[in-house]
């Protein structure tokens, strides 16, 4: 039997979050039978809406919990048979990381390094399986910045971390290829680039643009609006993920791409066109005069690109949406789920955006 052919047990980390969320729904989606426990601190990130149609769901379970509580999370392996791990769990913006980079280090670093220990104690007590899976999930923001004409980010591009989300990201992924060298722990590292799609939190660029569109409220661009960004498809992302869980190899790392590089400004503006075009009464029409250039953030990369070509060469994976599909199937979403994310404008949020937008 391949590995995608047996049955698993799997625990999602941060799988009430963004990309968490949408993998939950891929998984249940694609392997039914399959155990699946999310494992969720619920921070301001978290949220059992993104599960509420999956919550009575045959084999599911969701256990509020904190990754950095390792007598949590030794009880939990050995009662829930888990045989793979899929560590989406962090802190994950990195505005939020200049202004507090505390809880980035708390959970990316000592959250990532307590699951690692408990599932190396736990693996070794398992026998030491070789089907058993700790799937590291990354980004490429652990690769630092490049320059216009610069070759895109591959798998053996050296780390050079520039805030400290992608710091704390970068320390976690050393630890997850560590225990591979070390103890043989069969860890597989991801690093992908920037997520769009249903269930994204409005502090990141594309839901906080569809959602000051349809308030009326001005569009933050930092700085001269010139960096650039990869953008992929939560689904592809997905799909990409559950590809390495069943064939990746353990100790290798895979870089995970949308092939679909747009600078920040032109970005902003497709999505106020396709928003004019899709939202019925706006407020301000056309969108696009909401735009407005802010002060830069601190440190901001300049440019992100991956080389996917190991996943695509090694795996046969390649990402299926194009930027404009995706975009109008997340406008779509948001638009048909403003019960979602109005309350999620909440105090707390306002008193984040001030800090941020002044
Ligand atoms: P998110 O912020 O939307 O969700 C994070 C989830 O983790 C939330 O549900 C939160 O409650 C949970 N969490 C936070 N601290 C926790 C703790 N101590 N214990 C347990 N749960 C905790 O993040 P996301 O955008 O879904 O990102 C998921 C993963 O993918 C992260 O590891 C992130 O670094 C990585 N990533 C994200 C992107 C992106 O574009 N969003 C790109 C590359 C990599
Ligand atoms: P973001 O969604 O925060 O992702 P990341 O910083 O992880 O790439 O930002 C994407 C890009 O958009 C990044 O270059 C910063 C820029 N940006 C703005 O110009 N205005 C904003 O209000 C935000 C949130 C981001």
């Amino acid at each position: 039997m391949s590995l995608s052919e047996e049955k698993k047990s799997i625990l999602i980390t941060g799988g009430a979050g963004f990309i968490g969320s949408n993998f939950v729904h891929h998984w249940c989606k694609n392997y039914p039978d399959d155990q699946v426990v999310v494992l969720d601190a619920l921070t301001y990130a978290g949220n059992r809406e993104n599960l509420a149609n999956i919550k009575d769901k045959k084999h599911f379970k969701f256990i509020q919990g904190d990754i950095c509580d390792r007598p949590l999370i030794d009880k939990l392996l050995k009662e829930e048979k888990i045989t793979t791990i899929a560590h989406f769990a962090a802190e994950s913006h990195v505005d939020r990381s200049i202004i507090g980079p505390d809880a980035f280090i708390q959970t990316n670093v000592i959250g990532s390094f307590t699951l690692l220990e408990s599932f190396r104690h736990y693996w070794n007590e398992q026998g030491k399986l070789k089907d058993y899976r700790f799937l590291h999930v990354s980004t490429d923001e652990v690769y630092g910045s490049l320059e216009a004409d610069d070759p895109a980010f591959s798998e053996t591009t050296p780390y050079a971390p520039n805030s400290p989300y992608s710091a704390s990201k970068a320390g976690s992924d050393h630890l997850a290829r560590a225990y591979f060298h070390t103890y043989n722990v069969p860890t597989i590292i991801t690093n992908c680039s920037n997520n769009y799609g249903p269930y994204h939190f409005p502090e990141k660029l594309i839901p906080l643009m569809c959602i000051n569109i349809l308030l009326g409220k001005p569009l933050p661009v930092y700085g001269d609006g010139q960096n650039i960004r990869d953008w992929l498809y939560v689904g592809d992302h997905c799909s990409a993920l559950e590809t390495v869980i069943n064939k990746g190899k353990p100790g290798e790392t895979y870089n995970i791409g949308g092939n679909n590089e747009v600078k920040n400004i032109d970005l902003v503006t497709i999505l106020c066109s396709l928003m004019d075009e899709l939202a019925p009464d706006l407020p301000v029409k056309p969108s696009k005069e909401l735009i407005t250039f802010v002060k830069d953030r601190p440190g901001h990369d300049r440019r992100y690109a991956i080389d996917a070509t190991k996943i695509k060469t090694e795996l046969g994976w390649t990402p299926q949406e194009t930027l404009e599909k995706g975009l109008r199937k997340t406008i779509e979403w948001y638009l048909n789920n403003q019960s979602w994310w109005q309350p999620l404008l909440s105090k707390d949020y306002q008193e984040y955006y001030q800090k941020v937008y002044g």
